[in-house]
């Protein structure tokens, strides 16, 4: 089988993850082509990939001539997720797309548009998807354990973790924590709650902290273009309410700078048979004979990053080339996904729940 030849688009930090999966499943994909607007940047890839530099642009439109590339990873800032996938789709190739999946509903609507009318695989960047704990999790659910999970809090909270550079700039990035970080734990949890139709929400957001200047940056959080003149224009905090067709709801916290011991990313589920808690551990509680259990799984003992970015970009490889595989991580999520955030940050504007169509 000949492999499938990919073109990288958007040369920054999580590329260099998306290439060392491509790196891992060699015999089946190739990395043809890179494309940055930062042409240095994606030399400089190009050089230690050993792609050759005739295959190198700063233009994503020059990159999806190439008539042999089959497929294109958008990897960019989220302001031009729309633009470059639908330029690849309109081009005639598959599409894997980061998430968020663009700025807001309209735009994610079209990008699936283009892949239907042009039959094209367009692929969103749920990487929480493929990991190895809510594999866990969703074994669980199989088997009933949870009964029927009707609510989940989730929590993507940093102290002093805002990156600076396009995260904090609202026309790169579309928002802050909520759209950065929000999207894996909302995504993560609707995922294992049975993907149902989001009916409202209800959110605030604010920004008291900003990026706080006035404290020395102690943890690793820094965007590949911050400097000290970034603009921070972006909600420090965002909370919110959504709610399920089927009545659940999905509580969530999310923020680049709180008040807290450190930073949390922790998930919490609760069934009408048990619940489950993930942090860097997956903990159950039930109940045996009468009584009250917690539980706690020996393996896996922590999530595994680099494991679910190559297991997302596998599928993304099997959904192009194996018939019949069934896509996990749908363009629709990503609409259904750029819904919810729309709607909370109209919520947090206005103050008042927002009805979703
Ligand atoms: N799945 C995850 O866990 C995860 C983690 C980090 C980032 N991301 C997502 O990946 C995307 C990139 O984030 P990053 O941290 O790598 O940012 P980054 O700034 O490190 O890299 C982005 C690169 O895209 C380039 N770029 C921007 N617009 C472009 C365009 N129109 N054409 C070509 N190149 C363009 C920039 O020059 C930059 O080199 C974002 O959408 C982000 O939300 C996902």
């Amino acid at each position: 089988m000949n492999k499938l030849k990919i073109g990288i688009v958007g040369n920054g930090g999580i590329s260099q993850l998306h290439a060392m999966s491509y790196q891992a499943i060699s015999d089946r994909a190739e990395i043809y082509a890179l494309c940055d607007i930062n042409k240095e940047r994606a030399l400089a890839m190009a050089a230690r990939l050993g792609v050759p530099a005739e295959r190198v642009f700063d233009n994503v439109f020059d990159m999806v001539k190439l008539p042999e590339l089959d497929a294109v990873d958008v990897c960019t800032w989220n302001n031009s997720h729309s633009e470059c996938t639908i330029a690849a789709l309109d081009a005639g190739k598959h599409v894997l797309c980061e998430k968020p999946m663009a700025l807001n509903a309209t735009q994610a609507k079209a990008m699936k548009a283009a892949a239907e009318r042009n039959g094209k695989h367009l692929q969103i960047g749920f990487v929480r998807r493929f990991g190895n704990d809510i594999e866990v999790l969703r074994n669980l659910a199989a088997d009933d354990y949870f009964g029927e999970i009707y609510y989940a809090k989730v929590n993507y909270t940093r102290r002093n973790g805002c990156p600076g550079g396009w995260f904090s700039d609202k026309s790169r990035s579309g928002g802050g924590p909520l759209i950065d970080l929000g999207v894996h734990v909302i995504d993560f949890s609707r995922y294992l709650m049975g993907n149902h139709k989001p009916v409202s929400v209800y959110g605030a957001s604010f920004d008291k902290l900003k990026n706080r200047p006035d404290v020395r940056k102690t943890s690793g959080y820094f965007s590949s273009d911050a400097a000290s003149s970034d603009i921070y224009d972006v909600e420090d905090l965002a909370c919110g309410l959504i709610r399920f067709d089927n009545g659940s709801v999905i509580a969530i916290d999310a923020a680049f700078s709180l008040n807290q011991r450190g930073d949390r990313g922790d998930m919490e589920f609760f069934g009408t048979k048990g619940g489950a808690k993930i942090t860097d551990k997956v903990e159950l509680f039930s109940q045996q004979s009468g009584y009250m259990t917690n539980t706690e799984l020996c393996f896996p003992t922590s999530f595994d990053f680099n494991g679910s970015f190559i297991a997302e970009i596998k599928h993304f490889v099997d959904c192009i080339t194996v018939p019949g595989t069934v896509c996990i991580s749908p363009a629709e999520d990503g609409i259904t996904l750029m819904e919810i955030l729309d709607g909370l940050y109209e919520s947090a504007r206005t103050g008042h729940e927002v009805i979703l169509g």
